[in-house]
């Protein structure tokens, strides 16, 4: 709890270009949730420098992505928008963390798999104990739950694993986390190879909707989206392209499933294709317009990111001076 309310925390990597992915199974509910909770919004630049990053490119990706969280509806007054690098109680308790974490466990992790199959060349030590400063992130803040797709259910299964070790050996350190997983748009599926997750560092552009696509690219990929040759609408794992369409459009429309696939009944999947791709292109116009105004108020901006950092900062290091005396380093003198 903080200031009375619980703690939300949650983050987004300033890595490739965030889909709609990103958007409907984190971004959208953060939104939502703002009110709610006490909620730290985080640009996780360190978790994004396992794979090696243009120094320039990443600074701007972080900046604006900091800045799409506010397009997207999250007020910087209410909640805590910052950058993971400016507050460095983060890498310190990843440190801590790593010495309660085996091998074992980060190894059988998925993502862990996947991006070593893709980056072979640079199996670094970084990508490998990623999930202990996602923990890190997570446990600094004593927080309550963490927004996120399905995708990232296993790290978080795995950071409450090391709270409880922790909290274990040395009474109640950390709050335990719950995820909060979204009722549509959890996981949102490629545009071009419905069985795989949609995602920034697909290769085909074709596959994901990009949060800066404009109106006529939405429309054109959706027209592309890969179906099945069923030519019924229904809302069923044995037709994971439909399936998906639906899942984006109850996402975007707050409509169920059933409803929607009502409203389709007898009519064919360019329809269903194009409901989709205006409904999402609207959704996406006012952010794009909102992220251009931003980026000019530098000032505005700017004041943001500092205040913020302290702020974090602040409530960071009291869970940090915790663990550090817990665990026998010596207290600072005052
Ligand atoms: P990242 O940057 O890959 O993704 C950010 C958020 O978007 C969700 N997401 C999706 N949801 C639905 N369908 C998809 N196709 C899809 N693709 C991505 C992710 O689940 C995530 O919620 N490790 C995290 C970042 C992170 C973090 C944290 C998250 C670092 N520390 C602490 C929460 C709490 C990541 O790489 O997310």
């Amino acid at each position: 709890m903080l200031d009375g309310k619980k703690v939300l925390f949650s983050g987004m990597q300033s890595t490739g270009n965030l889909t709609l992915g990103n958007y409907l199974g984190a971004l959208k509910n953060w939104v939502s949730l703002t009110d709610e909770y006490e909620c730290f919004y985080c640009v996780v630049d360190e978790h994004s420098i396992t794979v090696r990053q243009d120094p320039a490119v990443l600074r701007k990706r972080a900046r604006a992505l900091l800045i799409l969280y506010i397009a997207a509806g999250i007020d910087p007054e209410k909640a805590c928008l910052y950058y993971q690098s400016h507050v460095p109680a983060h890498a310190e308790l990843a440190w801590i963390l790593d010495c309660y974490t085996y091998m074992g466990e980060m190894s059988r992790m998925t993502q862990f798999k996947d991006k070593s199959a893709k980056h072979a060349d640079n199996i670094n030590v970084g990508l490998f104990a990623y999930p202990v400063l996602m923990a890190s992130d997570i446990l600094l803040y004593q927080t309550d739950i963490v927004p996120v797709g399905i995708d990232q259910l296993q790290h978080l299964e795995i950071c409450r694993d090391i709270a409880l070790r922790f909290n274990n050996i040395y009474g109640n350190v950390f709050t335990i986390p719950e995820a909060y997983v979204g009722k549509v748009g959890a996981k949102i599926m490629s545009l071009q190879d419905p069985s795989k997750k949609m995602s920034k560092s697909d290769e085909n552009p074709n596959a994901s909707i990009y949060l800066m696509d404009d109106k006529d690219t939405i429309i054109r990929k959706f027209k592309r989206a890969v179906t099945d040759s069923e030519a019924h609408i229904a809302y069923s794992d044995s037709q994971p392209g439909v399936k998906n369409l639906i899942d984006i459009y109850s996402a975007c429309t707050g409509r169920t499933s059933d409803d929607i696939v009502k409203e389709f009944d007898g009519r064919g999947y360019g329809e269903l294709k194009e409901a989709a791709g205006e409904c999402v292109a609207g959704l996406l116009s006012p952010i794009q317009v909102r992220c251009a105004e931003l980026t000019k108020e530098k000032d505005y901006i700017d004041g943001i990111i500092k205040r913020n950092a302290e702020k974090a900062s602040y409530t960071a290091e009291k869970t940090l001076r915790k663990v550090q005396h817990k665990i026998g380093f010596p207290d600072r003198i005052r």
